[in-house]
């Protein structure tokens, strides 16, 4: 595992400069393989990033239809509903692409046995391969994805998917699907993005030395085999020695 740490400008420098990585990863993926397999982020820190690689120039410099589109974690509601990250992809990303990608895979949160089921359509899309590029965002409380503090999901061991209760220490306070360590800590590039000055003291925690996981679910990265950067600003990084 590799870690990097880049303090850029602002939102829109981070949004930039993950869109170059993820065009990097996908020509990189394509040429390798055939196909780029990408682990979508929810909350609102992506949004920017997605409307930015469905306009142009990355919406060309992306060969889209060899772009499986995967997710790290959704909430529990109808595919509507404003809280739902399949939602904001739909309409920060999805919607706007010229073509449609090779795969796209939602999680159902809404369904009965939903972990189970996305599981079974993750490993079909993936076989033996990891995920080419895991986008995470990162809460206040040091959750990502939707592992968080205290959460059983950081001792799973082999499911890939499993639901969670609805978290205490951050809203929205709905049940989620999340992808776990298992299949996260296999992803060939991570990219953790970061602002704004609430999540000041998580990611100090995420980034220190030391620290224990079940405090900072975000440190899990940090059993990665693959390479790693957090991508945050300096309202972000304020903490940060
Ligand atoms: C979710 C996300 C979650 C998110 C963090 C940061 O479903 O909420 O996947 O892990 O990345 O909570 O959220 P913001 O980007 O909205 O701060």
């Amino acid at each position: 595992m590799t870690l990097e740490r880049r303090e850029l400008p602002d939102a829109a420098a981070i949004a930039s400069a993950a869109a170059e990585e993820i065009a990097r990863a996908a020509a990189d993926a394509v040429a390798a393989r055939g196909r780029f397999r990408l682990v979508l982020a929810g909350g609102h820190t992506p949004e920017a990033l997605y409307r930015l690689l469905s306009s142009p120039p990355w919406r060309q410099r992306i060969d889209w239809p060899k772009v499986a589109l995967l997710f790290g974690d959704e909430r529990c509601v109808p595919p509507d509903d404003p809280r739902s990250n399949q939602r904001m992809v739909r309409l920060a990303l999805l919607g706007a692409l010229a073509a449609p990608p090779a795969a796209y895979l939602p999680m159902d949160g809404a369904a009965p046995d939903a972990a189970a089921r996305y599981e079974g359509r993750l490993r079909g899309e993936l076989g033996d391969d990891p995920p080419d590029l895991l986008l995470l965002g990162l809460g206040p409380d040091g959750h990502t994805a939707s592992i968080f503090p205290g959460s059983p999901a950081l001792e799973e061991r082999s499911r890939w998917v499993v639901a969670v209760p609805p978290p205490t220490t951050v809203p929205p306070p709905i049940p989620r699907l999340t992808l776990t360590p298992p299949l996260l800590i296999r992803a060939r590039r991570t990219l953790v993005l970061a602002t704004g000055a609430e999540k000041q003291a998580a990611l100090a925690r995420a980034l220190a030395e030391t620290g224990e996981e079940r405090e900072t679910p975000a440190r899990l990265v940090r059993r990665s085999e693959g390479e790693v950067s957090f991508f945050f600003d300096p309202a972000a990084g304020r903490a940060l020695s």
